[in-house]
């Protein structure tokens, strides 16, 4: 099992330290033309999980490349994976054909942000362009506010995919006192721990879907939610949120798991794998 940052929760270069505790670092998702996201307020916390409307803010792809990428690769001497958007299948392919093995060791591509406008193309039809651009391991990174997750990660395995990243966040909002939007996009992405009975179900239903490795995300906090998300079939696990008030989650995290694993009486956390599935024999209407 990898422990990896989730993609736009850790600037690496700025705190290389923390991501240096991880297996391997995720970047934030770059598209082809710079952006400057969304104008603020662009982050609230609400009572239960954080909301934010970056809108994929990012130095585009062509200074990524040039300059973000290198640096990355030279500053961490990790695993670097390259979280890829935009507005177009031939987007997304574009800049999967411009990343290469020596510097990147996989490719996610984020089919779900909720600030920004989706491609015209279904998830499958990205993947099977990105296919054909790169042999480079591809993780497509889905929302979990679909209702048949299972027969959407079909499709992506069906299209050539490598891996599924699951999850992105779920649009939310919050008011202030009067009465108005926080955001100034009145809607954002909504992440932490209240995401978590989310995830795990996402992941649920996609492991009964498909043999993908699958890394697991949304609301992990401590060693113990590690666990429960590889016993429902993540293969790796993906902290975000929780980086932003801890950055020693990474070593907290992994002493946290081994007493979880104590606890369990399991000795490695791959025992755990799809443990939570053992006690459940049909699950059709979910699966
Ligand atoms: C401030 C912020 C920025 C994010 N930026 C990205 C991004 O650029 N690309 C992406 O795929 N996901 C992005 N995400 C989503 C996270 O990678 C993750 O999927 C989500 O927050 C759920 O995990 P968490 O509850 O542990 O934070 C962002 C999340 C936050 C909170």
């Amino acid at each position: 099992m990898l422990l990896l940052n989730a993609s736009g929760c850790l600037d690496a270069l700025a705190a290389p330290g923390v991501a240096r505790r991880l297996d391997a670092f995720v970047t934030k998702t770059v598209t082809p033309e710079p952006r400057q996201g969304n104008q603020p307020v662009r982050i609230a916390e609400t009572d239960s999980g954080m909301l934010n409307a970056i809108g994929l803010a990012n130095p585009g792809r062509e200074r990524f490349l040039s300059q973000i990428l290198p640096d990355l690769v030279a500053t961490l001497e990790l695993p670097v994976w390259v979280s890829v958007g935009g507005f177009s299948a031939h987007d997304y392919a574009e800049s999967c054909a411009a990343l290469h093995g020596d510097d990147v060791a996989a490719i996610e591509l984020n089919l779900s942000c909720p600030n920004v406008d989706e491609a015209a193309e279904s998830a499958a039809d990205i993947v099977t362009a990105c296919r054909a651009a790169t042999p480079l391991p591809l993780y497509a990174k889905l929302s979990p506010a679909t209702w048949d997750m299972s027969e959407v990660a079909r499709a992506i395995e069906a299209a050539g995919a490598d891996g599924l990243s699951l999850v992105n966040t779920m649009r939310g909002a919050a008011l202030d006192r009067d009465l108005r939007p926080i955001l100034a996009t009145a809607t954002g992405g909504y992440s932490g721990p209240s995401l978590k009975p989310v995830a795990l179900a996402a992941i649920f239903a996609c492991r009964r879907a498909t043999d993908l490795p699958i890394v697991g995300m949304g609301g992990v906090q401590s060693g113990r939610d590690v666990l429960e998300f590889v016993a429902c079939g993540a293969t790796h696990v993906a902290l975000g949120t929780t980086l932003f008030a801890d950055p020693d989650a990474p070593q907290r995290v992994r002493a946290e798991l081994r007493t979880a694993l104590d606890e369990a009486g399991l000795e490695r956390v791959e025992d755990a794998f799809c443990l939570a599935h053992e006690s459940v024999a049909v699950l059709d209407n979910h699966a």
